[in-house]
């Protein structure tokens, strides 16, 4: 199982629309797929149609270790998708974490006996610098960072670089690769990008650079209702008819399926 997660650290970048149709376009394609909610908002629990029942577990009893991974592990109304739930008592999980003394380690070491379960998993991280975000990103193998095309995306883009930073150099607990930062809600008039987006879509350019030495900006996901549309709906964008704004969860799909051959 390939850990895959969504992160940045502000809130409406996109880590929740990203990680849902990445998760779906994995399934459609046949893989087997683990989704697991991070987020105490629980975005992607009401996205996939999940309703948490009183006393059914959920992220926060697998995390604690009050039941396995496996018993937090549920179907979705999706072919090939599964999903460990969350609900907002997920918040109180911090301390927990904080005193479990294996730190960002948790979460990996809760999903290690389903690893061979399932091809993927997709993580939908919050959007703090919690105990929760540590324990998403050890647990991953590459990570996802959707940033919005604004000053506000900029800032968190620059924060959530820090920290996975301070994960790899100074906890050694991220060794994992980053697919890339994917611009989201890209606006454009007719054929041409306006010219905030594009300054702010260049400015990422500039500190991927700075920090990567190499241009780490993919494909954007442009501002669109019809995404809105189809997470409502609960359709893909091709059932939309939207086939062509699917591009940047293509690519992102086509670097997940290429992390296996690294091994
Ligand atoms: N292509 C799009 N264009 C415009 N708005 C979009 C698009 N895709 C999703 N949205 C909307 O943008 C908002 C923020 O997206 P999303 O929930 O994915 O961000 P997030 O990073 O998960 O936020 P949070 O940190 O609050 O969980 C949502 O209301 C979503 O419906
Ligand atoms: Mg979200």
């Amino acid at each position: 199982m390939e850990t895959v997660s969504s992160v940045s650290l502000a809130g409406g970048q996109g880590k929740t629309t990203l990680s849902l149709f990445v998760a779906r376009m994995l399934a459609e394609r046949g893989n087997t797929v683990l989704v697991i909610d991070a987020d105490p908002q629980s975005s992607l629990t009401t996205f996939l149609g999940h309703q948490v029942e009183p006393d059914s577990p959920t992220l926060l009893e697998v995390l604690k270790k009050q039941v396995n991974a496996e018993d937090g592990i549920y179907k979705t109304r999706y072919e090939n998708l599964f999903l460990i739930p969350s609900d907002d008592a997920l918040d109180t999980v911090q301390d927990y974490l904080a005193g479990s003394g294996t730190g960002a380690f948790t979460l990996k070491r809760r999903l290690s006996p389903v690893t061979e379960l399932f091809d993927y998993c997709i993580v939908d991280a919050p959007p703090q610098r919690s105990q929760i975000c540590l324990s998403v990103i050890g647990a991953s193998k590459a990570l996802m960072l959707p940033v919005e095309a604004s000053v506000k995306g900029l800032q968190s883009l620059i924060r959530t670089l820090e920290l996975i930073n301070e994960l790899q150099e100074d906890q050694e607990a991220f060794d994992g690769t980053l697919l890339g930062v994917i611009p989201f809600r890209d606006r454009w008039v007719g054929l041409r990008r306006t010219t905030e987006s594009d300054s702010n879509i260049e400015s990422m350019r500039q500190i991927t650079q700075e920090w990567f030495n190499k241009d780490f900006v993919l494909p954007s996901i442009r501002e669109s209702e019809k995404f809105k549309q189809a997470i409502n709906r609960g359709k893909t964008l091709y059932e939309m008819g939207q086939g062509e704004l699917a591009y940047p969860i293509e690519v992102l799909v086509e670097k997940i399926a290429k992390l296996g051959d690294t091994l």
